[in-house]
């Protein structure tokens, strides 16, 4: 653990933790802002969140901290200091010199267009109309390619902004990885639309009472090991998962009484990640560490519970019986092997949120094409419309007729999120990787979960990966885990494996 003796741990500590608990308070307004804050409160709100900003920031820009973090580097070297101990130093440096590196003007300015653009991407996204959206990520646009001029990097602009989200990834290793995978998801989704396989997925899309859907995933949640007494589950308009500390960690979800999967699945997912953040080491709390490896990272755990488990056979042998008590007239007719067809169906469409597992990837690998040549300025943000089109015809064989329902349908590039989109497919291959390795550890898996053991699974993520938190890079911590480096044939094979054996080929 984190050596608590040594004196320059623990100035380094001491600074540590009031940062941690400036930022927690944040997440825990934020969260509130999300599920229960009056209507009326969001101006107080907006302040309280921005002085905690601004008070955070400055006490981390200080020149104290750029000394200490001076000092224990020589430290940390000795060899009473952990892995832990220079994570957290290795850490604190990486983020210290980002934020040292932009001027306090240019953040200030940032962070003011990216609310304006915020705003105007809803109303632009409400009307139809990108070209009201455009003069904003234009602006968005040129300061991220300035942003990553400030930080530097080697080969493209991009990778320094991918590197926020997935340390130690290049836009060249994606563009590797990427290629595979789009080749391989589009044949595979060729033999899905020549199968005659049709599930039934008007089954999911009947009335089911939102009080008794939210009850059978408060059982799911539970019986996957969350921990009611460290976390929360509430509703929001938007599912997600917010941690002020291992011993508090919110999930929320949606409801739609007219799609069974929406609340399910969203709680699922939200539990994964949940998991991952209650199952970090108490001895980091209250550092930086005590967060996830990596975006992709954090996305592995949420996808490896909500689909490779969630969405499995063997899953639904137990689960299916209670599932009726849902809603028996819906449910009187179907079996449990009707049921996972239903969840599983493979079909293109427009929505990146709504897609299915096969196809979800190549809406990630359409925007990472767009987001990293307008970076590299290889195309103008007023190209977009066109190229979005263009490639949703090539990969999925469908164009939106609107542009809300495509390219303004997501929030990310309005916020400046650029680098953010790959890691939704790092942690889909991520947890393929994983789940592969689990697998081999556990051979009767199918088994146990269907009988309804789901914490053996908990306890061994833990174990391999969450109780790290941040300590090991995403690329040392998957050869941890898995022996080997991200490898994207163990997606290959568990599409070719599971959707194989649904539409028969
Ligand atoms: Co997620």
């Amino acid at each position: 653990m984190l050596n608590t003796k040594n004196k320059a741990m623990k100035k380094l500590l001491k600074l540590e933790n009031e940062l941690h608990d400036l930022s927690a308070a944040k997440s825990v307004l934020g969260w509130d802002q999300e599920t229960y804050m009056p209507e009326r409160g969001i101006d107080g709100r907006a302040y309280s969140l921005s002085t905690l900003e601004v008070t955070g920031h400055k006490k981390f820009t200080r020149k104290y901290t750029g000394k200490l973090i001076k000092e224990l580097e020589s430290v940390v070297i000795g060899p009473e200091f952990s892995d832990y101990d220079r994570a957290l130093v290795r850490n604190l440096k990486r983020d210290y010199e980002q934020k040292i590196k932009l001027p306090a003007k240019f953040v200030k300015e940032f962070s003011e267009l990216a609310s304006r653009a915020t705003e105007t991407w809803k109303k632009a996204r409400n009307e139809n109309n990108f070209s009201v959206f455009a003069p904003y990520l234009e602006k968005i646009v040129g300061m991220k390619r300035k942003e990553a001029k400030y930080l530097g990097y080697q080969q493209f602009p991009y990778d320094v902004l991918l590197e926020q989200y997935e340390p130690g990834m290049t836009q060249a290793k994606l563009e590797n990885i990427f290629s595979e995978l789009k080749q391989y998801t589009l044949e595979t989704l060729e033999k899905i639309k020549q199968s005659n396989v049709k599930p039934k997925t008007e089954l999911l899309k009947v009335h089911y009472p939102a009080e008794k859907q939210l009850d059978f995933s408060r059982k799911v949640v539970e019986s996957m090991g969350f921990d009611f007494s460290a976390g929360r589950m509430d509703q929001s308009a938007h599912p997600f998962t917010s941690s002020s500390h291992p011993n508090d960690v919110r999930i929320t979800t949606r409801i739609d009484e007219n799609y069974l999967s929406t609340c399910l699945t969203s709680c699922i997912h939200e539990t994964g990640h949940a998991l991952y953040e209650q199952g970090i080491d108490i001895g980091l709390a209250r550092t930086r560490l005590a967060d996830g490896a990596s975006y992709g990272f954090h996305e592995s755990q949420s996808r490896l519970w909500e689909n490779y488990i969630g969405k499995s056979p063997a899953f639904w042998r137990f689960w299916f019986d209670k599932l009726k008590g849902v809603s028996p007239e819906n449910l009187a007719n179907v079996n449990d092997e009707e049921f996972v067809l239903a969840m599983n169906d493979v079909a293109p469409s427009l929505i990146r949120t709504e897609a299915d597992e096969v196809t979800y990837n190549l809406h990630i690998i359409l925007r990472f094409e767009i987001e990293k040549d307008l970076i590299n300025g290889e195309i103008e943000v007023k190209d977009i419309p066109t190229v979005w089109n263009n490639k949703m015809k090539e990969y999925l064989g469908i164009v939106p007729e609107s542009d809300s329902a495509g390219c303004l349908q997501d929030i990310h590039w309005a916020c400046g999120d650029f680098g953010y989109f790959p890691t939704y497919s790092l942690g889909n291959m991520y947890a393929a990787q994983i789940y592969h390795r689990l697998c081999e550890e556990y051979p009767d898996l199918d088994e146990k979960v269907a009988r309804g053991d789901l914490l053996f699974i908990r306890k061994w993520l833990a174990d391999k990966i969450h109780k790290y938190g941040k300590t090991y890079q995403p690329e040392d911590l998957i050869k941890m885990v898995t022996g080997e480096e991200l490898n994207p044939k163990y997606f290959r094979e568990y599409l070719k494996r599971k959707f194989g054996k649904i539409y028969n080929f």
